[in-house]
């Protein structure tokens, strides 16, 4: 019970540390880093350098649309201030293109997990709709 205790405490101590800022900042980061992930295997498909499997593929699909669908909760109402993050003030001043630009690269996601492309020639359109949407929106709302 002492050890169940202290370990609550211990968790305590450790998790008060980071403010909900710095949680909103890392689950954008998480987010994108699992689409990230998502890509690199299917990008190489795509361009047939790995043979095409439609079942990776469309558990890739999922895994970025699970990724994707809360990444708009972790903005806050107001910017953060004097924290390391990419976002650009653009997402605070732009609020309704920054959603419709996160609407659209979801929208082109679902599109491509229920065509369930089986083969390499109708999986590689679908791919290039969703990887079209990284750059529009990066170079609005990210900073680099
Ligand atoms: C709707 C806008 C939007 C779309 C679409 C989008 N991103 Fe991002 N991405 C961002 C923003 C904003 C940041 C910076 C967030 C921050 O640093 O707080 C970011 C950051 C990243 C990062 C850096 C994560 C880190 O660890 O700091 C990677 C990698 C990334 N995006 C990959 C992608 C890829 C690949 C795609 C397309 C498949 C994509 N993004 C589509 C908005 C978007």
């Amino acid at each position: 019970m002492k050890v169940f205790l202290l370990s609550i405490f211990i968790t305590a101590i450790f998790s008060l540390p980071i403010s909900s800022a710095e949680q909103d900042i890392k689950n954008r980061q998480n987010a994108m880093q699992q689409v990230r992930e998502s890509i690199k295997v299917l990008f190489p498909m795509a361009k047939g350098k790995t043979e095409y499997d439609d079942f990776v593929a469309i558990s890739m699909l999922e895994q970025m649309l699970s990724a994707a669908t809360p990444y708009g909760s972790y903005f806050p109402k107001e910017p953060e201030v004097g924290v390391m993050s990419e976002a650009a003030e653009t997402i605070w001043t732009d609020r309704s293109g920054f959603e419709k630009a996160l609407a659209k690269f979801l929208t082109d996601i679902e599109a491509a997990v229920s065509a369930e492309p089986e083969n390499l020639d109708d999986f590689k359109p679908l791919l290039a709709d969703i990887t079209s949407n990284c750059q529009s929106c990066h170079q609005v709302y990210r900073m680099k």
